[in-house]
């Protein structure tokens, strides 16, 4: 392959070096484009086109459905690896040896107390305020009680702002669901493992002692690593233009979290089991809601359904959907939710209109039902998404910040009113 492309403008010819990424994915380099043209940008709504950043942390081939983080498939460390294990390796690079990974989580449980006074943000929201605009400003709010993180130039000061982050906001997520359903809040067992500690914070009553599900402990530590990290998402491309203004780590993690909220993005989740439990009651009619979501005239989309890279299965639904079986098996949950996604799965994927714009479940289809089966009510089903988003949004703010990138401000194609002299009100 050549190792250049040759753009011509009005008669001129103008060559940009090629960037050749370690899986042979090729990007023309058009950082000196506006520079050495007349001024000439490029224009590519929603950035379909565009790479923002060479990045080491997450392949992933849209074609193929391969998913790879630091270079291990997505299928191995979802079936060996823990959540917390492949939060240090998409941050820090490296699978982390025993010795490693202790120290981490001990760095962490050390930084799981939040300040009492947050209490009093929680408790300021009326209960039916959603879980994820909760979240984000209590993510946001940590900048006040943390203010040191704030600003971190060097590894160490982030390493403090990241421990601080894994250990504070699952009490965060566990706050903002007790407080929904009236319970008191709890600051978790520093004895207990990451996703133990997590589901305890989470469910315990104040009246009994917490049993532990081995089935719900492992199927909450394969969901949050299923969703820990996928390359320039809408919110991790967020998380990244926001700290590349080198405002802190909790700010520009709040701002990602308030991008995957929306239905288009991580919120579909909510939206798939909103959309299913719609047709159930509506009698199972798939066939009515497929139609709606080929009508033009209608804003209808089949939720949990196509991908911005994709454009085969998503490998992270293939086995959330093989998991949800199992879990719901061992459960012994009945859920005819499951049922009605798996009918509607079999017809999209034969139907000429998903098949032709290649639309397949993607990791959003299947995971509610997990979450359901597991007692998470439809509400917190993003908050879950984020929390196990945010090693990645981690990895990826940090390889921003140590690469030194500059300030994230794109370029517009302005086309409004060209100059025009003012005219006073009494004569418009
Ligand atoms: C996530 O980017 C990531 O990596 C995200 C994510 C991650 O891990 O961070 O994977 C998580 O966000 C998964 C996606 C969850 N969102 C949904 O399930 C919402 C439903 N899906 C769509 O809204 C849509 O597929 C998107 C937003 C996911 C992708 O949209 P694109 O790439 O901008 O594609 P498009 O909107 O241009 O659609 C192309 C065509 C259009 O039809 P035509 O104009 O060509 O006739 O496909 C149609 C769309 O109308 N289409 C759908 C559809 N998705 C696309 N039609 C019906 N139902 C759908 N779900």
């Amino acid at each position: 392959m050549s190792e250049k492309a040759t753009i011509e403008i009005s008669g001129k010819k103008y060559d940009f070096p090629l960037i050749i990424g370690t899986e042979n994915e090729v990007a023309i380099d058009i950082s000196n484009l506006r520079s050495t043209t007349d001024s000439v940008i490029t224009m590519d709504p929603g950035y379909k086109n565009t790479g923002s950043c060479e990045s080491a942390i997450t392949f992933l081939d849209g074609e193929q459905g391969i998913l790879r983080y630091r270079g291990y498939s997505i299928e191995e460390l979802a079936d060996k690896a823990s959540f917390l294990e492949v939060a240090y390796l998409l941050i820090f690079g490296e699978l982390p040896t025993k010795e490693q990974l202790d120290k981490f989580h001990s760095d962490i449980k050390a930084q799981s107390v939040v300040d009492d006074d947050v209490r009093k943000i929680v408790d300021a929201f009326p209960k039916s305020a959603h879980p994820m605009g909760v979240i984000a400003s209590l993510t946001s709010a940590l900048t006040a009680f943390n203010p040191s993180s704030v600003n971190v130039d060097s590894e160490e000061a982030m390493y403090k702002a990241i421990v601080k982050i894994l250990g504070k906001f699952p009490v965060l997520v566990a706050w903002t669901f007790r407080k929904k359903n009236g319970l008191p809040l709890d600051y978790g067992d520093k004895n207990l493992g990451y996703i133990e500690n997590i589901l305890k914070m989470m469910f315990k009553q104040p009246n009994e002692e917490y049993i532990f599900n081995p089935i719900v402990v492992d199927a909450l530590d394969k969901l949050l690593i299923l969703h820990a990290d996928h390359e320039q998402n809408c919110s991790t491309s967020t998380v990244r233009i926001t700290g590349s203004s080198h405002v802190g780590l909790f700010a520009s993690l709040s701002t990602g979290i308030s991008a995957l909220w929306g239905p288009l993005h991580g919120g579909a989740n909510q939206a798939v089991l909103e959309m299913l439990e719609a047709i159930d009651q509506d009698g199972g009619d798939t066939e009515k809601y497929m139609a709606k979501a080929k009508d033009k005239a209608d804003p209808f989309r089949l939720m949990g359904f196509g991908h911005r890279v994709y454009k085969s299965f998503d490998p992270r639904a293939r086995i959330i959907k093989k998991a949800a079986d199992s879990v719901l098996e061992d459960l012994g949950v009945e859920d005819p939710i499951l049922e009605i996604a798996k009918g509607l799965e079999k017809e999209a994927l034969k139907d000429p209109y998903f098949v032709d714009r290649k639309l397949y479940p993607n990791v959003d289809f299947y995971s509610g039902i997990i979450y359901r089966a597991m007692g998470i009510p439809t509400d917190m089903f993003t908050v879950m998404f984020a929390l196990g988003r945010l090693p990645g949004w981690i990895a990826q703010w940090r390889e921003m910040r140590l690469k030194k990138e500059p300030i994230g401000r794109p370029r517009q194609i302005y086309v409004g009113k060209t100059l025009r002299p003012f005219v006073p009100i009494d004569k418009r």
